[in-house]
């Protein structure tokens, strides 16, 4: 009696502690769908989402894009200094799941490393750009991250990303966090980069990126009509595939990837990144960036967790061709942590090999793996950041900076193609 007794009791014990977590956990549910139930609070002013992108040459054009009703409203554009003013019409076509129409308008035939101001339709306020130099004589630095998402921290990463005066800043993947079906999230991550993506001289930044799982529904292995907010405004870009390579004067080539969101990793993205690292091996600065990375720092590197973005087909498939072809560096996210691994080749630490940079906490945040646990992670740090590359001749530095300002971590990557040695 007694035993059945203490088991009786022990049991009803057990029961009474399992009540505590399932109430905390429902309360926690609850908390979440609220959240996720409330309006995203974005502006009705269609200008509040006006960005700058590239579909091509940045040296020699800007694409102006916004997101709004329909009203016809013509662009006028001059260089800074002076008053020839010409003007261009944007093109509309529908935003996705909304009534809002998405309003393109490429400017072509500008002029390298030039300073311009444009206006909107009647409007009076001179917006800011500058274009691209042809050759890299002086430094030129821009900025890189992902995983933002639209929440107080992405906004502070905006703030110290905007402060470095960068030409452009690449975001390669999970950009608003919209996951293919909430067009008013990715709406509101244009208002704040708007808002917050200019630079101290009042230029805007243009835009970069690369696809993510939170850019489609359904994460991984999908087709273009999963991702709508996104490819509505990145598919001047992104026109059939959802990869490509953008190459800056004779300086530098950004070649950025889709790790299976779309696009399989194997077959023709693999021929195609063979092709496109061949073509460019005199350029001084050759960097790949995609969104899942190949060595990851905190998600597991076996492949045992996920059925995609698990890394182990980028290692077969895009790691030897990186290292073939001595890409620079190669920027990845996902993970939400700052790491830096060490050159790898084969994934051993090789000092000809390849370094990874990443892991996507512009603004979302998780503790990192310990480099004691994963060898191949140099350096690692659970803290919301971006990083400011500047290039110098055929040296690159890479500022990791964090939400505060404060510097996370600094690495210099040389030139080791052929073509530059000597
Ligand atoms: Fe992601």
């Amino acid at each position: 009696m007694h035993r059945r007794h203490f088991l009786a009791s022990s049991l009803s014990g057990l029961a009474a502690l399992s009540v505590g977590p399932s109430i905390f956990s429902q309360e926690k549910k609850a908390a979440k769908a609220a959240k996720a139930a409330a309006p995203v609070p974005v502006s009705s002013d269609p200008l509040a989402s006006l960005f700058l992108t590239w579909q091509q040459d940045p040296t020699t054009t800007m694409t102006i894009q916004w997101v709004g009703k329909e009203s016809v409203a013509d662009i006028r554009v001059a260089p800074q200094a002076g008053d020839q003013w010409q003007t261009a019409k944007p093109t509309t076509k529908p935003f996705p799941d909304t009534e809002l129409k998405v309003h393109r308008c490429e400017l072509t035939g500008l002029t390298p490393g030039t300073e311009y101001k444009f206006r909107i339709g009647n409007g009076d306020k001179d917006l800011l750009f500058r274009t691209m130099p042809a050759k890299a004589t002086d430094t030129i630095q821009w900025v890189s991250g992902g995983d933002s998402g639209i929440d107080a921290h992405a906004i502070g990463t905006n703030i110290i990303a905007a402060k470095q005066e960068p030409w452009f800043a690449l975001v390669a993947g999970d950009l608003a966090y919209d996951d293919g079906r909430k067009p008013e999230t990715f709406l509101k991550f244009l208002q704040n980069w708007r808002q917050h993506m200019v630079d101290p001289k009042g230029r805007l930044i243009p835009l970069v990126s690369c696809i993510g799982n939170h850019e489609v529904n359904g994460a991984y292995k999908q087709q273009r009509d999963k991702s709508p907010a996104y490819l509505s405004v990145f598919d001047g870009l992104f026109r059939e595939k959802t990869f490509s390579a953008l190459d800056f004067g004779d300086y530098l080539s950004l070649v950025l990837l889709d790790t299976d969101h779309i696009e399989p990793i194997d077959g023709e993205q693999t021929s195609w990144l063979a092709k496109t690292l061949a073509e460019r091996q005199d350029r001084p600065h050759l960097i790949c960036a995609n969104h899942v990375p190949a060595y990851p720092s905190y998600r597991p590197s076996d492949g045992t967790a996920e059925k995609g973005g698990t890394g182990e087909d980028q290692r077969k498939y895009w790691s030897p061709l990186f290292e073939k072809f001595n890409v620079d560096v190669v920027l990845e996210h996902h993970d939400h942590t700052f790491k830096r691994t060490h050159p790898l080749k084969g994934g051993h630490i090789d000092k000809n090999g390849v370094i990874y940079l990443g892991d996507g906490s512009w603004g979302k945040i998780r503790a990192p793996k310990r480099p004691e646990d994963r060898p191949y992670l140099a350096t690692v740090a659970e803290a919301y950041h971006m990083t400011v590359h500047r290039l110098e001749g055929d040296q690159r530095f890479h500022v990791a900076l964090e939400e505060s300002g404060k510097v996370a971590d600094v690495c210099m990557t040389n030139g080791k193609r052929p073509a530059k040695r000597g």
